[in-house]
């Protein structure tokens, strides 16, 4: 079970730049409560995920294992989940696995025009997800190569699983017109809250992830999470502590650290669900990866000395699964010699722990997340946990954590100045735009 240290959050660690446990008297945990068990948001509907039964999944992951590529397309929440599986759990997959896996989660046209030549069509099978099945980036891959099948001959039943709402959209009706495979997003599961549904477990299963392991974590870390105690409750504890660091000490910026390449991707996911969910009405937490030792040498020197704006979350390890001792060389050089004897794992450890000691001697506070390994398991736990977490600091904030009203301004225009039908004065606006003089030199 993954552990959360909440102590450098705390003035008996960190002085006067921290919290007293009064502070979290302020929390009106009931409201939370209260919420979470109305489901005060149909969106909330991710809490149930890891009932879920997987067969269809399994079936579906088993199949699409045994091509030689596996093409993902999705976007934001469709994409970042997946990803952030295959690199936590199966580093360097490529390298020495099939199938092959692309995620092409942008519409960078050289990255498709790389990922086509690199593959044969007729040995892929292609994901596309997208809840809503008309997210512009996703669907314009997906029609070109829908159209690159067709070019072959090759079948789109055969090649495409949809992973996508279970009744509405337009990919919905392409799944019925064209009898393909496809799995449901359930309704009430919004794109960032949907890593442990088909979104993140098809890849999982066709890459030989259990994703009943997955969910069995998910179910572990629920119960506790579901704890009415505020102090007992690890996901209330967090989106508390954050929330007040935010409210009381001005600490506006979440910083993410997990001691471990694997989960660099990891960082990448937490930053989406935290930024989307929680930056409106002027309100949020800004998230800002990092990975560690790596960015010691890189960020640390900020945190350490720059504004006082920030709370680092360590994710620690405690298992690596692997570890390499560091051999008696250069035994004559005193400043090198001393690292002789010790292991790789023993010196990430050592680091993580020193930074934190370092921060926290400075009055900069931190949580630290304790992972026992790397495994399907406790990843199904870390993405529930703080996908609670998130949901819970929402509702803190009083603002609604599902939504991301937002990016519409931006689609819109994009779609007056592509031509979709509805959004002319869109395009009139954005032409007007280009014309104003710009101040550019
Ligand atoms: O979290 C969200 O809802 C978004 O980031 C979506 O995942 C993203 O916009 C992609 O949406 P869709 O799955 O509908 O293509």
């Amino acid at each position: 079970m993954i552990r959360i240290d909440f102590s450098n959050l705390m003035q008996n660690s960190i002085g006067k730049s921290g919290l007293v446990s009064e502070d979290f008297d302020r929390i009106d945990i009931e409201r939370i409560n209260e919420s979470l068990m109305q489901r005060k948001y149909p969106e909330l509907e991710f809490l149930d995920l890891h009932k879920a039964d997987t067969s269809r999944i399994k079936e579906l992951g088993k199949y699409a294992g045994g091509f030689e590529n596996f093409i993902l397309l999705g976007i934001g929440g469709s994409a970042l989940g997946p990803r952030s599986i295959m690199d936590s759990l199966r580093p360097f997959h490529n390298f020495k696995n099939k199938p092959r896996v692309f995620i092409y989660d942008n519409v960078d046209p050289a990255t498709l025009k790389n990922i086509l030549s690199l593959i044969d069509l007729k040995k892929t099978v292609i994901n596309v997800i997208t809840k809503s099945g008309s997210t512009a980036e996703t669907i314009a891959s997906f029609m070109i190569i829908w159209q690159k099948l067709k070019e072959q001959s090759l079948k789109a039943e055969e090649h495409i699983i949809v992973t996508t709402d279970p009744e509405k959209g337009n990919l919905r009706k392409i799944v019925d017109d064209h009898g393909l495979r496809s799995l449901p997003v359930p309704q009430g599961v919004g794109g960032r809250y949907s890593v442990l549904s088909a979104v993140g477990l098809l890849l999982a299963e066709a890459i030989g992830i259990d994703s009943d392991e997955m969910l069995k974590g998910a179910k572990d870390i629920h119960d506790r999470c579901m704890n009415p105690d505020l102090r007992q409750n690890p996901a209330y504890m967090f989106a508390s502590g954050l929330y007040l660091m935010q409210q009381l000490k001005n600490r506006n910026i979440t910083v993410i650290m997990p001691y471990a390449d694997r989960l660099k991707s990891f960082s990448e996911w937490f930053c989406q669900i935290w930024a989307e969910s929680l930056g409106k009405d002027g309100k949020g937490l800004t998230p800002y990866p990092s990975v560690g030792t790596t960015d010691q040498h890189s960020q640390l020197q900020l945190w350490m000395e720059g504004p006082e704006d920030k709370v680092v979350v360590f994710l620690s390890v405690e298992d690596y699964g692997a570890d390499m001792e560091i051999p008696p060389v250069f035994q004559n050089m005193e400043g090198l010699s001393y690292l002789s004897g010790h292991t790789l794992g023993e010196l990430i450890k050592i680091e993580q722990e020193a930074s934190e000691i370092a921060l926290t001697k400075k009055g900069r506070p931190g949580i630290t997340i304790k992972i026992p390994k790397i495994d399907a398991y406790h990843l199904g736990q870390l993405f529930h946990f703080f996908e609670i977490s998130t949901a819970v600091t929402g509702l803190l904030y009083g603002i609604n954590p599902f939504n991301q009203p937002g990016v519409e301004e931006g689609k819109n225009l994009t779609y007056g100045m592509m031509g979709k039908k509805g959004y002319e004065a869109k395009r009139e606006e954005f032409e007007k735009y280009r014309q104003q003089k710009k101040f550019e030199i």
